[in-house]
């Protein structure tokens, strides 16, 4: 809107704006993009393209201390043992992260019962879904190829792998870390990473950081939660980390040095204090549903704060001249309104507002809707 309008008013400018920095306004495509174009559209802004794989060239994830039904790490997708499932690092660099998962589901020999890969770049936050579900084969071709039994990108955003994937591009759950998983142990990850969806069949999924000052949970990844249809009370404020709390969980081993609960790092056995820390985050996402399924003004108090941190319309671009230009008015608005310079991560959220149509009243709306937690010691 806000784009459109001023280009009437300047179209010179505009124009000139446009041609100097490459910037492109916002393809609106029709639902049901073709699997050749949103795998184009990813390799070019994850910048790797999925491989094609075998499952069995995976990691087997372990299924140790089984018995009946439970052991000491389930999935916690579908809350069960369901072992000799694979999980693989499929590309791994500076940059970019592809991961693939290979569900038995009860499966044997060369059959799956549901593939998934996640491609991700983890400088720009651009991040990609692939799944394909049924009686499967563990020779997956590459989506590139086309032929496997991938589903369409409109189907899989039906599924809304969001609705969990809510943290960050990657649920750091036992049963994978276990193996290893990008980001296990890692305090660093899930935490001020960009994310992003790319895909016109995905443009409406968004994720929200929930943060309650001193909480414990918010010390060293985020707590996410999301504005999904499908499942509002999936995801890791709402859901996960209350699992990840609690005195049991569905067919996992009772809590102990071989069965550990999932949070905090280190901990074995169930801790109440943090129980109720990630209640708090629970109560907090929850109270913010409405405001954000009805795009009205989020809770933004020291006691629940939530606040969008995905971006849909941020591509791999290069853009120096607007960049610059945008840095000096983000750096100047927060030196309007709070007379300090902004931290580096500030001017990068501040210029993305703007390259997403921000005008300045949203920008200046965004900055002090945004910059407590900067001065706090919770997240830099
Ligand atoms: C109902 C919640 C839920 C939904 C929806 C979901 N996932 Fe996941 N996913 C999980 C959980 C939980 C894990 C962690 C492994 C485990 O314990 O099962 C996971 C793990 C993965 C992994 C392994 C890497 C990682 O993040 O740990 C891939 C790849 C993956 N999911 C892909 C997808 C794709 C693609 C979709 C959408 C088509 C999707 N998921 C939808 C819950 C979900
Ligand atoms: C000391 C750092 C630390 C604290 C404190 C902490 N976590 Fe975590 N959390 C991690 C790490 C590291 C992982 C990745 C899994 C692993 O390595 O064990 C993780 C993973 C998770 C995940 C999976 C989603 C993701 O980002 O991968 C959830 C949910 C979660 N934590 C919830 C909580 C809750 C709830 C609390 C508060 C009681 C909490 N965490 C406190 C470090 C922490």
């Amino acid at each position: 809107m806000a784009k459109s309008e001023r280009s009437l008013v300047v179209p010179l400018l505009s124009g000139l704006l446009l041609l100097v920095s490459g910037w492109l306004p916002p393809r609106v495509e029709a639902q049901g993009q073709s699997m050749a174009s949103y795998v184009a559209e990813c390799d070019a802004a994850v910048g790797v393209s999925v491989p094609g794989f075998q499952c069995s060239g995976g990691v087997t994830i372990p299924t140790t201390n089984s018995s009946g039904s439970s052991c000491d790490r389930p999935n916690r997708l579908n809350r069960e043992c369901d072992p000799d499932s694979k999980y693989l690092s499929l590309v791994s660099n500076s940059s970019v992260e592809i991961v693939g998962l290979c569900r038995r589901k009860g499966n044997t020999g060369n059959n799956y019962g549901d593939i998934a890969v996640i491609q991700h770049n983890k400088n720009t936050g651009a991040t990609c879904f692939y799944q394909a579900l049924g009686l499967l084969s563990g020779t997956v071709s590459a989506p590139s190829a086309g032929t496997y039994p991938w589903l369409s990108p409109q189907t899989t955003a039906s599924i809304e792998c969001f609705h969990c994937h809510d943290n960050g591009p990657i649920i750091r759950s036992p049963y994978l870390t276990q193996v290893g998983l990008l980001g296990s142990g890692d305090v660093t990850f899930n935490k001020s990473n960009p994310y992003y969806f790319v895909g016109a069949d995905f443009q409406s999924w968004a994720t929200y950081s929930v943060e309650i000052l001193g909480n414990i949970c918010n010390s060293c990844h985020r707590m996410g939660t999301n504005n999904s249809g499908g499942c509002p009370t999936c995801g890791a404020a709402r859901d996960l980390g209350l699992r990840a709390t609690a005195a049991s969980e569905v067919s996992k081993n009772p809590h102990s040095a071989t069965s550990p609960i999932w949070m905090t790092p280190g901990a074995t056995t169930y801790s109440s204090a943090n129980d109720s820390q990630a209640q708090s985050i629970a109560t907090c996402a929850a109270s913010a549903r409405s405001a954000i399924v009805n795009g009205q003004s989020l809770p933004n108090t020291p006691i629940c704060k939530v606040w969008k941190y995905s971006s849909n319309s941020i591509q791999s671009r290069t853009y120096m001249p607007t960049q610059i230009t945008e840095l000096s008015v983000v750096w100047l608005r927060y030196f309007t309104i709070f007379n300090r310079i902004p931290t580096a991560r500030e001017l990068a959220y501040g210029a993305r507002k703007l390259q997403e149509g921000a005008t300045i009243p949203q920008l200046d709306a965004f900055i002090r809707a945004n910059a407590w937690f900067s001065s706090s010691t919770i997240l830099r």
